[in-house]
């Protein structure tokens, strides 16, 4: 599928990896991900380089994963340590390989580097959340393009129709800004939605001025982990994760304060519950969006409220393929 290079990206949430293999769909590639002798995750193709059979169908045992089929083993790296019908003393070529991806755990998730030359060191992430904060995560696939999905989150003009009926209540469908910020490593908007009254829209200057030392209202890190800023103790995260060409998935997470304690888990239940509301209610909408992946958008009209789906879009075709 086509992918912006070179990043780090969000693939499962990494508690969902304990003894077993686990295989999923992810970056176009049915992938296996197991953990190692010292816990570490690893994720590889979910193919056996013999004759072709799931490996995620197989076992972990000895630091090593085992094909149900024929019982090769593969280590971490992906090479082959023992094929059995040829006995333990036999020398393996060093081509049976099982393609193995570079990979992280960090912030409650599984990375893969895609890309060449070695991974960047530090996944980026939202520092804040790194002490202090409880989350709950729940796992929404859609059967859109992903860039369909990361834009539908950087929309600020969409909340009062999409979302009549709850975040988006009020009929503010006036649109000040959105003042956007944006380099290479991701998009920053801040914004306000009012009542269409009459009065003069802001200007830019203004905007700019009002968002100084304040928190972006959405932020986009590339190439898919956003935070909606709702208040300083209650934050919305997604990671938007690429299964194929026309699928993704959605890890929502909530993020509370840790001294919230039973009250926080009770809100995150309630949390995790609207948001699902309000994701089907985007749901409905950007399924039927053509063409399926932004990308190929050429004949949409972009209007001064889809700042940040512009920003969105330039970075997309300058690092997709590179
Ligand atoms: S297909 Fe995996 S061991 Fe034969
Ligand atoms: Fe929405």
């Amino acid at each position: 599928m086509r992918l912006a290079k070179n990043l780090w990206y969000p693939v499962l949430e990494s508690s969902a990896v304990r003894g077993k293999p686990v295989g999923a769909r992810r970056l176009g590639i049915d992938m296996v991900f197991w953990r190692s002798a010292s816990g570490e995750i690893v994720a590889q193709q979910d193919r056996c380089p013999h004759l072709g059979a799931s490996l995620s169908l197989g076992s972990v045992e000895g630091g090593c994963i085992t094909c149900p089929f024929h019982g090769l083993r593969f280590n971490t790296e992906g090479r082959c340590t023992l094929v059995p019908s040829m006995g333990a003393e036999a020398r393996i070529p060093d081509a049976l390989r099982a393609l193995t991806f570079r990979t992280r755990e960090a912030h409650g998730f599984a990375w893969i580097w895609w890309g060449d030359g070695e991974p960047a060191a530090a996944i980026p992430f939202f520092a804040e959340f790194d002490a202090g904060w409880t989350w709950c995560t729940t796992a929404v696939e859609w059967p859109v393009n992903y860039s369909r999905a990361v834009e539908n989150q950087l929309d600020v003009a969409h909340l009062a129709f999409v979302h009549r009926t709850t975040i988006g209540a009020g009929d503010r469908s006036r649109v000040d800004g959105p003042y956007v910020e944006s380099d290479d490593a991701g998009i920053k908007v801040w914004v306000s939605n009012r009542r269409d009254d009459g009065a003069q829209a802001r200007d830019a200057e203004d905007l700019a001025a009002a968002s100084a030392g304040r928190q972006p209202s959405l932020h986009l890190i590339y190439p898919g982990i956003w935070k909606l800023n709702i208040s300083a103790s209650f934050q919305n995260l997604i990671a938007f994760v690429p299964i194929e060409e026309g699928r993704m998935l959605y890890y929502l997470r909530s993020y509370l304060p840790s001294r919230w304690g039973v009250l926080g888990w009770l809100f995150h239940r309630i949390t995790r519950w609207s948001n699902r509301l309000v994701l089907r209610q985007d749901r409905r909408v950007v399924i039927t969006q053509t063409p399926q992946n932004s990308l190929d958008s050429r004949d949409d009209h972009l209007l001064g409220a889809d700042r940040a789906i512009i920003e969105y879009r330039k970075w997309l075709a300058r690092n997709v393929g590179v």
